[in-house]
C-alpha cells in the first residue's frame, strides 16, 4: 500500500468539478489503490476515459460476479454465508457476468426500450407538471429537491413497477427517507427493511395476478425462472439504481443550469429544438456525472491498465467524473457547453451492464428540465451559489436542498 499513491476520499467533491486528487491522478496516468465504499477491502482505481472504457468493456477480465472464489472470500471474510450470498444475488444484474448476465438482461430490456419509453411519457408528464403546481403553490423559498428532484423519478418507479395509486404517498415519502442522510442509521435501516417487506407484498401481487407493469411481465413471462426473491430483488434494484441517480442529475442538473447564465439563455432559446435538448441533456450528464462509480471488478487473470499491472483476484474501481472530464476524450473537458454534442461519455457506464434505465433517465430529462424552465421563466437560485451545501461522500453526488425563487410563472 505505501507504496502506491493513495487516495483517501477519492469520491469528494468540490462544487461540480470532479476532487483535484483524482484529476492529479488522471493526469499522471497513473492507478492509485483506494478502499472500496461499496464492497470489501481495496482496489485499483482508475481514472482515464480509456482505461475506463477498458475495464467496463472487458468483463471476461473483469469479473462482476459476486459468487467468484475471490469475492467468497471477501464476503466470507465480511461475515456473510455462502446462502445469503445466492439469495441476495438472485435477479441481481450487476452481480452477474456474461452469459448468465445476458440471459436475465434480455428479459428485463423488454420493458426499456425507446417504445415502452414512449408509452411511459404521458404519465411522466402528468407526474412533472403536478409537481411544478406543487413548487408553484409552496411559492418563492421552496426547495426543488424535496418538490421535485426526488418525487418525480420515485412516482416514475411507481409506475414502472405497477405500485397501487392508494400506496403511492406512502411509497414515496419511504423512498425518499431512505436515502436522507441525516437520519440516524437505525431508522433508515428499519425504512428499508419496511421497502423490502412492502415489495415482497408487490412481488407476491404480481405473481398471484400479474398485471401490465414491468413486475406483472415478468411473472408471467418468466415466471419459470425467476421466483419471489428475483423479482424482489430486481424490483428493489430498479428503485435503488433509478430513484437517487436521476433526482440527483434533475437536482444537480438545475443548480448547474442556474450557475451557467449564458448556458441557462441559450438553452432557454432552444426549448423547442428537440435535437438541441438532447445535446443538452447528453452535455449534462457528461458534465455532472452524478454516479461516481459502480461496483468493483475483479480481475479474473494478470492484466494490465494504464501501464499498470493487475493481478487476478485483485478488484478494480472506476471513477466516471474523472473519466469524463478527460482532455484525451474531449475538448475544453471542464465547460459546459451545452451546444456541443458530448460524443459517447460513461456516466451511464459501458459495456455489458451500461445502465439499464438509461431510456428512462433520458425521457424524463428531457421532460422535466424544459417543463421546469418554461413554467418559471424568472428561476433563480434563493440563496448565494456558495450556500449551496453539496453532498460529497454520498453514493450519488447531490445536493441537499436547492431553494429557488421566480419572478413569475407560465402555464
Ligand atoms: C447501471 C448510472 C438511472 C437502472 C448503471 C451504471 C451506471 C448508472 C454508471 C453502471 C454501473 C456499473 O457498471 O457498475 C445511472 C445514472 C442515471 C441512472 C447516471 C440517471 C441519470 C437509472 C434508472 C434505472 C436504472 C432510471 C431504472 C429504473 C440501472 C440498472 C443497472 C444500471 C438496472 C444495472 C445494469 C446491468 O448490470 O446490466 N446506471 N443510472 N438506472 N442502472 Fe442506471
Amino acid at each position: 500500500m505505501a507504496e502506491h499513491n493513495t487516495v483517501p476520499l477519492y469520491m469528494a467533491r468540490d462544487g461540480l468539478a470532479p476532487a483535484a486528487e483524482v484529476v492529479e491522478l488522471r493526469e499522471s496516468g497513473a492507478l492509485a489503490r483506494v478502499p472500496v465504499t461499496l464492497g470489501h477491502g481495496e482496489a485499483w482505481l482508475v481514472t482515464r476515459y480509456a482505461d475506463v472504457r477498458a475495464v467496463l468493456s472487458d468483463s471476461a477480465s473483469f469479473s462482476n460476479d459476486l459468487m467468484g472464489p475471490q469475492a467468497r472470500e471477501r464476503a466470507e471474510a465480511a461475515g456473510i454465508s455462502g446462502d445469503t450470498m445466492t439469495r441476495m444475488r438472485k435477479g441481481q444484474l450487476l452481480a452477474f457476468d456474461p452469459p448468465e448476465h445476458t440471459h436475465l438482461r434480455r428479459m428485463l430490456t423488454a420493458e426499456f426500450t425507446m417504445r415502452r419509453m414512449r408509452r411511459l411519457e404521458p404519465r411522466i408528464i402528468e407526474i412533472v407538471e403536478d409537481h411544478l403546481d406543487l413548487v408553484e403553490r409552496a411559492g418563492p423559498g421552496t426547495d426543488l429537491v424535496e418538490n421535485f428532484a426526488l418525487p418525480i423519478p420515485s412516482l416514475v418507479i411507481c409506475e414502472l413497477l405497477g405500485v397501487p395509486y392508494a400506496d403511492r404517498a406512502d411509497f414515496q415519502e419511504r423512498t425518499t427517507r431512505m436515502t436522507d442522510t441525516s437520519l440516524p442509521a437505525e431508522e433508515r435501516n428499519r425504512l428499508s427493511q419496511e421497502g423490502r417487506a412492502y415489495m415482497e407484498a408487490l412481488v407476491a401481487r404480481a405473481q398471484a395476478d400479474p398485471g401490465d407493469d414491468i413486475l406483472g411481465m415478468l411473472a408471467r413471462e418468466h415466471g419459470d425462472e425467476l421466483d419471489a426473491d428475483a423479482l424482489t430483488n430486481i424490483a428493489s434494484l430498479l428503485l435503488t439504481a433509478g430513484h437517487e441517480t436521476t433526482a440527483n442529475m434533475l437536482a444537480v442538473g438545475t443548480y448547474t443550469l442556474l450557475t451557467h447564465e449564458q448556458e441557462l439563455t441559450r438553452l432557454r432559446a432552444a426549448l423547442d429544438d428537440p435535437a438541441q435538448m438532447e445535446r443538452a441533456m447528453e452535455e449534462l450528464l457528461r458534465f455532472l456525472s452524478v454516479a461516481h462509480s459502480g461496483i468493483p471488478r475483479t480481475a479474473t487473470r494478470d492484466i494490465e491498465i494504464g501501464g499498470q499491472r493487475i493481478r487476478a483476484g485483485e478488484q478494480v474501481l472506476f471513477a466516471l467524473a474523472p473519466a469524463n472530464r478527460d482532455p484525451r476524450f474531449i475538448d475544453d473537458p471542464d465547460r459546459l457547453d451545452l451546444t456541443r454534442d458530448p460524443g459517447p461519455h460513461i456516466a451511464f457506464g459501458h459495456g455489458a451492464h451500461h445502465c439499464l434505465g438509461a431510456p428512462l433517465a433520458r425521457a424524463e430529462m428531457r421532460i422535466a428540465f424544459p417543463a421546469l424552465l418554461r413554467r418559471f421563466p424568472g428561476l433563480s437560485l434563493a440563496v448565494p451559489a456558495d450556500e449551496i451545501r453539496f453532498r460529497p461522500h454520498h453514493v450519488v453526488y447531490g445536493v441537499h436542498s436547492l431553494p429557488v425563487i421566480w419572478s413569475r410563472t407560465t402555464r
